[in-house]
This record gives structure tokens, C-alpha cells and sequence, in this order.
């Protein structure tokens, strides 16, 4: 098995070597580092954007086995949810001479110069979960699908509050939003609001804040006490003589905050019922505070299955075969349709955590406990 690279080098040294020998009658250098062939020869570097969440973490250490199991070499590298740092690790990796690279970009805008960098040095770029914006030189995007995302944590809302059954409501809602220089963000957000907008429109659900468009709600680099501080405010501005019934969260990280400023207001004891909150990534701390009655709902993205598919876009892309894709449509990123593959996200909550996560294998028993 030769990789894209090794192939292009060896067709370049073949000419030099014919030119070699017709030139002086001599033999070339052969076997050069270039010359590589088989995936073992070739290294994937993987830029993932923090590690102050669990699923990056989880996501690092699926990619570099699946990898691995291939016969790849890996350099998987966090950038701390900072856009310059992550630049600057993906020039080091080009620089080391990596073949190909997955990035999970922190600011999808911030990329451009160095996926030129990427192109020029004849590497294919992966983008992973998230797409880079703004470039030609991404080749494929693995991920989700980001608005059925928003459709199943708005849906999972109207189903809770029995709206969807025929209550009327009014029933309160405030809406958050993730980072607003992740291009999921408003996947999330256009998902879940093509199910709440109908019912926020004859009044059945209310927001109290008015801070309904997404620039209004949206949580710089996903961050959990930024979530709680805006939730702080919320209760304090527009919940004093009401009750907030539901709340729309993002990502489980964002929850985590969103429920901190709901406790310290006293919800979740006595008679102050804790409001629908829904979340996503099924991260541990989350699925147990819905096993406790906290949270109410998460969706859970199988990164394994994301894994899979970005190892395969490489291993196809380094052997010159088109990579299996279900998606040449939906993902513009404003110079040129990148095409993905994307998986399917599950709802989960109390009633089938243990089909979906445990039972499936993600996690032990013990790890929720
Ligand atoms: C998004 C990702 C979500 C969540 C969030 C915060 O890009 O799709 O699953 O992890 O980032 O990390």
C-alpha cells in the first residue's frame, strides 16, 4: 500500500531517476525518506481543541487507535481552546512533515493560512466535527448531523412539556447557544429553533429575556461559567415573579454551569421544580446528574463511529481512493462544498441511558455511578 504522497514522490523520483541515468549512465538515491511505502511509513497529525472537555479527549485518543490499528503513526496534539496556539501546532506538524492531518479547529475562521500551508506541502486535511471555514484546501469533513442535533434538544423540550400532546403552555424558556466561531453553533441553534420557533410564535413558549437570536445567546468557546454567569443574570433580570420551565443548552458543559445558576436559585428543592435542560455529548458528569434528576436530556454522538470514519477518509485519501461520503450538499463553507460524512445523533435521558450508553458498550455501569 503506498500513500498519496509516497506515490507522487515515487513517480518524481523515477522521472529523476530516468533523467539520472540517461544523463550520466548512474544511479540515483534511491530510497529516500520519501520513498516510504504502506501506511506504516506514514504519520497522521491530529489537532484537537482542548482538553478541558472529556469528549476531545476521548475523541485524541479514538482517532490515534483507529489510526493505529491501520499501521498509521500518529501526533495528536490539544490546543487549550486557543485559535493561535492551534495554528501554530498544525505549522509544527506540516513542518515535521506529517502526511495527513484531522483538525478539530477552535476558530473555524482562523485556519485559512495554514490549510494553504497544508495544501502547498501536499497534505489532505480532515476537517473533524467541525468545519473549517473559508478554504478549498479541506478535502473532507466527518461529523454529525449537526441540525438534527438542535431538532432532537428542541424536540425533546416540546415532548417534556407536553406540548407536543396538546398543552398550551405559556411555559418559559431561555435559550443558550455554543461558541459563536464554531460552524456547528448555528446547526444546533437552526435545529432546535425549527421546532421551538412555532410554538414561540403563538405563545405557547415564552422568553422571558427576549434574547432570542443567536447573537444574543450564544457562549464564547462553549465555557461552562460563562453559560452559569449568563443564567445568573437571567434569573435575576427576568425571573423574579416567574419560573423558568425549560432551558435549551447546547452542549453538556454549558448544562453543567446552566443547572449551577439553577440550584443556587433554589430550583431542584421544594416546590421549584428544576426546568427541562437539555444538553449534548453525553459526557459523564452529565449522564449522572440525569441518572440524579438534573439535567434532563443529552444527545450522545458515538466518537467512536466518528473515529472510524475520519481514519478511513485518510487511510482512503493516502491510497488514492475516494473516501466513502453520505453528504456533497449540506456543508458550504463559503469556498466550496466540502464533502462529509455524517453520523447520527441519539436523545438520551433517564428513560434509555442504559440501553444506548451501557448497554452499547460506551460506558460501564461503573462509570456512571
Ligand atoms: C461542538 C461539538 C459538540 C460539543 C461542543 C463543545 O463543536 O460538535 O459536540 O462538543 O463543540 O465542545
Amino acid at each position: 500500500m503506498r500513500n498519496r504522497r509516497a506515490a507522487l514522490a515515487a513517480i518524481a523520483s523515477a522521472a529523476s531517476l530516468a533523467l539520472t541515468l540517461t544523463a550520466c549512465g548512474q544511479n540515483s538515491e534511491g530510497g529516500s525518506e520519501e520513498d516510504k511505502s504502506g501506511s506504516d511509513g506514514a504519520t497522521v497529525g491530529i489537532a484537537m481543541p482542548t482538553k478541558s472537555s472529556e469528549r476531545w479527549i476521548t475523541d485524541g485518543a479514538n482517532v490515534e487507535k483507529e489510526l493505529k490499528s491501520k499501521g498509521f503513526k500518529t501526533k495528536l496534539v490539544f490546543g487549550e481552546d486557543d485559535p493561535d496556539q492551534q495554528v501554530s501546532q498544525i505549522e509544527n506538524m506540516i513542518t515535521q512533515g506529517v502526511d495527513a492531518l484531522i483538525v478539530a479547529a477552535i476558530d473555524n475562521k482562523s485556519l485559512g493560512n495554514v490549510m494553504q500551508q497544508a495544501k502547498d506541502a501536499d497534505i489532505p486535511v480532515i476537517s473533524y466535527d467541525r468545519l473549517i471555514l473559508g478554504t478549498e484546501n479541506v478535502d473532507y469533513y466527518a461529523s454529525f448531523d449537526n441540525e438534527k442535533v438542535g431538532e432532537l434538544q428542541g424536540g425533546y423540550i416540546v415532548d417534556k412539556l407536553g406540548l407536543k400532546a396538546g398543552e398550551k403552555g405559556p411555559f418559559n424558556i431561555e435559550l443558550f447557544a455554543g461558541s459563536n466561531d464554531d460552524n456547528n453553533t448555528k446547526y444546533f441553534f437552526n435545529g432546535a429553533m425549527k421546532v421551538l420557533k412555532p410554538y414561540m410564535d403563538k405563545g405557547q413558549l415564552v422568553v422571558r429575556s427576549k434574547q432570542t437570536a443567536l447573537n444574543q445567546v450564544t457562549t464564547l468557546r462553549w465555557d461552562g461559567g460563562t453559560a452559569q454567569k449568563r443564567m445568573d443574570d437571567l434569573l435575576t433580570s427576568s425571573y423574579r415573579s416567574a419560573r423558568v420551565d425549560a432551558v435549551l443548552s447546547p452542549y453538556d458543559g454549558i448544562s453543567i454551569g446552566i443547572l449551577s445558576a439553577l440550584k443556587s436559585d433554589g430550583y431542584g428543592s421544594g416546590s421549584k421544580k428544576m426546568p427541562v435542560v437539555t444538553g449534548q455529548d453525553a459526557e459523564i458528569a452529565s449522564v449522572k446528574s440525569i441518572k440524579a434528576g438534573q439535567q434532563t436530556q443529552t444527545v450522545f454522538k458515538d466518537l467512536r463511529q466518528l473515529a472510524k470514519v475520519a481514519a478511513n477518509m485518510v487511510d482512503s485519501v493516502l491510497n488514492d481512493k475516494k473516501p466513502e461520503v453520505n453528504d456533497t450538499k449540506s456543508y458550504d463553507n463559503g469556498a466550496k462544498v466540502v464533502p462529509a460524512y455524517l453520523l447520527q445523533p441519539v436523545s438520551v435521558d433517564k428513560s434509555n441511558y442504559e440501553k444506548v450508553l451501557v448497554d452499547g458498550g460506551y460506558y460501564t455501569a461503573d462509570q456512571l455511578n
